[in-house]
């Protein structure tokens, strides 16, 4: 495994597991309650390492999973929560070579999910109507991978206006309103692509649903949640944590059929 080098992200661990998210800059200084731990002690070192503290305090370095940089990166929009990102891989069947249309960007956390999802010679082309939000993400996907990942494509503007134009195998939606993309899917979606949208509360599922199921050209819906319960596991305390994240999205995931009368 190569060393850490400038620039690249690191999750530090303290003795009592807390952990803190950095960006590697020659000459800064990481601060912690208990000393500090100059950037420069930690470019150069084997991942896993443990470095002290000016305090002589342990941290071990090591660098974030996806799931960590998202639930710790500064973030301008919520993002899709790991559990979630899970579900929407799997069940919107992202695959290597998919050309996926995303909207919105917003802090680029499900982006990068996407992107690995695919991998080179697939495309994510991923929407985002606020200029600052786009620019942010942008920041957060360099700060992960290191670099701009070349099938990562971010357009400013609504995804409603770009769909058209597009042939996409996969259709992935965060934003409050995916129902007016439904007609525009019907149409740049082949026949077997999917159409997948996460949302936050009853109403928009059943606004979607409607929409979905009006358009006549979608099959196999479905509407789920995923909840996710860590383990406390200290001695013989084994037991559900007292936390949980209660409440995320729901996602709904449907197929494009052909119109009836127009298969063999
Ligand atoms: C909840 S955030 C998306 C978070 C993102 N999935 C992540 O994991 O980081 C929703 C974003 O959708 C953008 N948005 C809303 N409607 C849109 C539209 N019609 N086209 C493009 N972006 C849109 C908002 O500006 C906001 O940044």
């Amino acid at each position: 495994m190569a060393v850490f080098a400038a620039r690249e992200a690191c999750l530090l661990f303290d003795s009592k597991g807390r952990r803190y998210l950095i960006e590697l800059i020659v000459g800064a200084q990481f601060h912690h309650h208990q000393g500090l731990l100059p950037h420069d002690d930690i470019i150069g070192a084997e991942e896993g390492a443990t470095l002290y503290s000016s305090l002589g305090r342990p941290l071990v370095a090591l660098r974030p999973r996806l799931a960590d940089f998202a639930l710790k990166m500064p973030r301008g929009a919520a993002v899709v929560y790991p559990k979630d990102t899970g579900a929407i891989l799997v069940w919107a069947d992202i695959k290597p070579g998919d050309i996926v249309v995303e909207a919105g960007t917003g802090s680029g956390a499900l982006t990068m999910a996407l992107a690995r999802a695919v991998g080179k010679e697939g495309r994510v082309i991923s929407y985002e109507q606020r200029e600052d939000h786009a620019e942010l993400a942008r920041k957060r996907i360099r700060g992960f991978f290191g670099f701009m990942p070349e099938q990562i494509e971010l357009r400013v503007g609504r995804v409603e206006d770009g769909l058209p134009e597009l042939r996409p195998d996969r259709i992935v939606l965060d934003l409050p309103e995916p129902w007016h993309s439904v007609p525009l899917a019907t149409q740049c979606l082949a026949a077997g692509g999917i159409f997948c949208c996460y949302l936050p509360t009853v109403p928009q599922v059943q606004q979607v649903r409607e929409a979905l199921a009006a358009s006549g050209s979608f099959l196999d819906v479905m509407s789920f949640e995923v909840m996710m319960r860590e383990w406390t596991v200290d001695g013989r305390s084994v037991r559900p944590s007292h936390r949980m994240i209660g409440h995320t999205g729901f996602i709904t995931v449907a197929r494009k059929r052909e119109p009836a009368g127009e298969s063999g």
